[in-house]
């Protein structure tokens, strides 16, 4: 992917399997971890339009901010604390279909419903998670999951 984004298909599976090897050609092409988490961020916000989408990084014991596409938002993140520092805590992909349901959930915007959080590794390890959240209920499922994991999958295997 150089300037250009090409968004396309009717099902958002159709939707991702145009963007997925977008985003791995964007990866390839560039080293740097920010530039690219940057660029992910906006692509997943171009094809979509999700009320927000980012990175938070592991930096000691806590998420931090990263790169993100929305509002402002919470900039650091506990272990096991909200749906982020619980999907560091897992090693796994959660699917959130209401916020409020959550025990924990951080509210970063109240106009936040569901949430999708998917880790990525580096030597094994949790380096980071994407964080996608919705305005609407029940937004994300394991088509989301697949799609995304195979993401940050390409996006930890870039990180040295
Ligand atoms: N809701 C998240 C916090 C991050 S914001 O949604 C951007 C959580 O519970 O971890």
């Amino acid at each position: 992917m150089a300037e250009e984004l090409i968004v396309g298909g009717e099902s958002k599976k159709e939707r991702y399997s145009t963007l997925l090897p977008q985003v791995e050609a964007l990866i390839n092409h560039e080293s740097d971890p920010v530039a690219n988490m940057a660029n992910i961020s906006s692509a997943i916000m171009e094809t979509f339009g999700f009320l927000w989408v980012g990175f938070y990084r592991v930096v000691g014991n806590e998420l931090v901010l990263g790169p993100f596409q929305g509002p402002l938002a919470c900039t650091r993140i506990k272990y096991g604390r909200g749906v982020c520092g619980t999907a560091w805590e897992e090693s796994r992909t959660l699917v959130v279909d209401d916020v409020e349901s959550f025990p924990g959930h951080i509210a970063c915007s109240s106009a936040s419903r569901s949430e999708i959080v998917v880790p990525y590794f580096s030597g094994g390890k949790v380096a980071g998670v994407l964080d996608i959240d919705s305005s609407e209920l029940a937004t994300f499922d394991e088509v989301d999951a697949e799609y995304l994991e195979k993401m940050m999958q390409a996006f930890g295997d870039s990180l040295f």
